[in-house]
């Protein structure tokens, strides 16, 4: 689709109308430039708390702060023009109170101009959900594997597998959707576990690590780049491989600076060639 001035920036509630429709296309973003070569392709771009893994260099996302999580989601927002914004509330953020959750939702939306807020979290947060959209706040929920708990489960491991957390799952789902999240995030779980959540709720499941039977797909844009090296989750296709170009890049320059063959005539100010303009 092509992206012209009159363009209509999507919503929350245009995404929840993609129930079983043309598959939803999700991608990370987390600055200006990237949102903007992401826009024309994704319906949503996801302001995701990943980013303190792949652009802070934290082990996991719990040293993300709501003033991070503000300033990148701005920063999208800039960058974009017809993708929803959605931004990640951060570990801690949100889990105390409804109250808390609307105070650091508001902030969020109100600071960045964002259309809504993620949480993670099935049935234990189903009454902060149902808090946040009835007072104006939409949100896309997120469950099976759930960064945030990381600790608590002991590891970024699939979720499902045994019978007891494939209901627990399925719970979560029913659970987010009857509170009236737009649409939910299902992370790290079995094909089986994601074709029985999106057969049993309303609203459109984005799957990541979560097969091909959700209505939408999301990644971590760092991850398909192939910018984010450390490792590579089985679920991950790399569509770029931008790391070694990067570094062949840098490389090539710090050369060039040793042997000072850059800075060049042509980017000399007040040198030839007369045609060059400044740049
Ligand atoms: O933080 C994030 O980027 C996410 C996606 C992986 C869904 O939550």
């Amino acid at each position: 689709m092509s992206v012209t001035a009159e363009t209509k920036r999507l919503t929350p509630s245009d995404l929840r109308l993609r129930k079983g429709a043309e598959p939803l296309v999700c991608l990370t973003a987390y600055t200006t430039p990237m949102a903007r070569l992401f826009d024309p392709s994704c319906d949503l771009l996801l302001v995701g708390d990943s980013l303190g893994m792949v652009l802070y260099g934290f082990d996991t996302t719990l040293p993300v702060t709501l003033e991070m999580m503000i300033a990148h989601a701005g920063a999208v927002m800039r960058g974009s023009r017809r993708a929803c914004v959605i931004v990640d509330l951060p570990w801690g953020a949100y889990q105390e109170t409804p109250e808390q959750a609307f105070r650091n939702s508001a902030r969020a939306m109100a600071e960045s101009g964002c259309a809504g807020v993620k949480i993670e979290g099935g049935e234990v947060m189903a009454e902060t959900i149902r808090f946040l959209v009835g007072r104006g706040v939409p949100v896309l929920a997120h469950i099976g594997l759930q960064p945030q708990s990381v600790h608590a489960l002991g590891g970024f491991r699939a979720q499902g597998k045994s019978a007891a957390e494939a209901e627990r799952i399925l719970a979560d789902a029913r659970a987010v959707a009857e509170a009236g999240a737009f649409a939910v995030v299902v992370e790290g779980t079995t094909e089986a576990v994601a074709r029985a959540v999106t057969e049993a709720i309303d609203i459109p499941t984005i799957g990541i690590g979560a097969s091909a039977r959700c209505d939408g797909q999301v990644l971590v844009s760092e991850d398909m780049l192939g910018l984010f090296t450390e490792f590579k989750p089985r679920f991950v296709k790399r569509y770029a491989d931008l790391a070694p170009a990067i570094a062949a890049a840098a490389a090539a320059y710090a050369a060039d600076v040793r042997a000072r063959r850059f800075p060049g005539a042509e980017h000399v100010y007040g040198a030839p060639p007369a045609a060059a303009g400044p740049q």
